[in-house]
């Protein structure tokens, strides 16, 4: 029995929204409880779909005081995250596919004042994210191939979930594990049990039904009858 209760967050994903009333989308997610907003930056390159940049960060920023997790999935993003942080970026998660020296780009993100995340493509493997888990703020476990919303979840990633979990535990570290791709309230619990305590959420917030109820069947998901 945990002696304390783990804080699970949800983050909806403006990648979802209506992007001609990001505004409301804004609204319609705080008024439902999200405890962030995710921002899916996309190049062309590294995932075959474009995106946004730093003035959509900007905009967002100016409308919200939730923290910002910005999903840089880009080539090389050292060479942006400056920009991403003076756009507001509270998180800077970057790809570990994306990058040669990582624990470089940790440090550069870090020395911006802001958080850093490593992500990880399904079949990246837990390893090549092991060495920086002293130094990061979050792990992201991509459960879908990144590059679009509305793809179906692949459960396979769980034990890397775990592992990561386990790992941080450990280490003392209270950086979050972070599950993004195809998240609803049916794949939010295996994700909560296997120790993910961060939710990116796309379609299930923002593609049918009301914003604040399909928050609520996500928050339900991951916390009623989940041990901490
Ligand atoms: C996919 C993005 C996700 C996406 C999630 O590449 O990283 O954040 O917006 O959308 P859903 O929840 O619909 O899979
Ligand atoms: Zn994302």
């Amino acid at each position: 029995m945990a002696l304390s209760v783990r804080a699970r967050r949800l983050a909806p994903s403006l990648l979802s929204a209506d992007f001609a009333d990001l505004a409301g989308a804004i609204r319609a997610a705080e008024a439902g409880g999200a405890d962030a907003f995710h921002l899916d930056v996309m190049d062309g390159h590294f995932v075959p779909n474009l995106s946004f940049g730093p003035d959509l960060v900007r905009a967002v920023r100016a409308r919200t005081r939730l923290p910002l997790d910005i999903h840089l999935m880009i080539e090389r993003p050292a060479r942006y995250v400056a920009a991403f942080a003076k756009a507001g970026g509270d998180t800077l998660v970057f790809h570990l596919e994306a990058e040669d020296d990582p624990a470089e780009v940790v440090r550069a993100v870090h020395g911006l004042g802001v958080k850093v995340g490593a992500a990880l493509k399904p079949a990246t493997p837990f390893e090549r994210v092991a060495p920086l888990l002293d130094r990061v703020d979050q792990v992201l476990v991509m459960s879908v191939e990144p590059g679009f919303s509305g793809q179906r979840f692949i459960p396979g990633v769980l034990p890397k979930v775990r592992a990561a979990r386990s790992a941080l535990d450990a280490l003392g570290s209270a950086a979050d594990v972070s599950i993004d791709g195809g998240v609803t309230p049916e794949t939010a619990r295996p994700a909560a049990e296997a120790g993910a305590t961060f939710f990116v959420c796309g379609n299930s917030v923002f593609a049918g039904g009301r914003v604040d109820e399909n928050l609520l069947a996500l928050r339900r998901a991951v916390t009623v009858g989940v041990p901490s």
